[in-house]
């Protein structure tokens, strides 16, 4: 039973990366809006996938959430030293969904290193060039930009800009720019069109692009659209993982 519930969803994510162009998709069982087993999967298949990719001295540069956050724990010590970094500074997240508390997690588990970012979102122009300009935050930034992994989440629109507690005039801008989804920060609508980018620093789209590896994760019938919408700017060199209830949604709207 389970060999053959396995075979249908790994035929699933294989006909969803062929339709969609991606380098892969993995799909786990269930769906992680109803039951948090399913976020353990996600957690648990990411973090399998992340450890075939790492080599000696690697640099894997996480952004925050729920589904990255669900990676760390299942990771195992590691014979060789990797380090975490957080892909971008101050996004206005709680604490456990900070990108910065992720990669201490995910260098705790595999015996690695790990770089934090605090940078706050409201400051002046002016503090921000001086900040970016500290010595500390500048070798951070040039760790996130050579990194050789980037592990990122996509998440709803509205309820990302929810979660940060974004200005009433941002999420008005979001709404009529009819955004869907968002990702490492950038907000964009279900054609793949970027409508807003938070103004942080840190990992950009033009970083992403170059990189050799990506692994977006994602799941829940919630997260459809903006799953979808994503993978119409997705990188091909991503690698999805998804649950099943998101992949039956995505194959129907391909
Ligand atoms: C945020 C990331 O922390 O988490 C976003 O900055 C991402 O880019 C979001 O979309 C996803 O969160 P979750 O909890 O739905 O995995």
């Amino acid at each position: 039973r389970y060999m053959s519930v396995y075979n249908d969803l790994s035929a699933l994510g294989s006909e969803l990366s062929k339709l969609t162009g991606i380098r892969k998709i993995i799909v786990v069982k269930g769906d992680a809006d109803e039951n948090t087993e399913t976020v353990t999967l996600l957690g648990i298949e990411a973090s399998r996938y992340l450890q075939s990719l790492l080599c000696p001295d690697m640099t894997v540069t996480v952004t925050g959430g729920s589904s990255t956050a669900s990676i760390a724990s299942h990771l195992a010590e590691l014979p060789f030293d990797v380090t975490f970094t957080p892909a971008r500074g101050g996004l206005g997240e709680d604490m456990i969904h900070q990108a910065n508390f992720i990669v201490a997690k995910m260098a705790e588990f595999t015996g690695g290193h790990y770089e934090t970012l605090y940078v706050p979102d409201q400051v002046s122009e002016k503090t921000y060039k001086n900040l970016i300009e500290e010595p500390s935050v500048r070798s951070v930034l040039d760790q996130i930009k050579s990194a050789d992994i980037v592990v990122h989440g996509i998440g709803d629109a509205s309820k990302m800009a929810a979660r940060r507690r974004t200005d009433p005039e941002v999420r008005a801008l979001l709404k009529q720019n009819h955004a869907v989804g968002e990702a490492f920060g950038y907000y964009y609508d279900k054609k793949g069109n970027i409508v807003y980018k938070v103004r942080t620093i840190g990992l950009q789209r033009e970083d992403v692009l170059t990189k050799e590896h990506i692994i977006a994760v994602a799941g829940g019938t919630s997260k459809t659209e903006a799953i979808s919408a994503y993978l119409r700017i997705a990188p091909p060199q991503t690698t999805l993982i998804t649950d099943e209830a998101a992949a039956k949604q995505l194959l129907k709207a391909l």
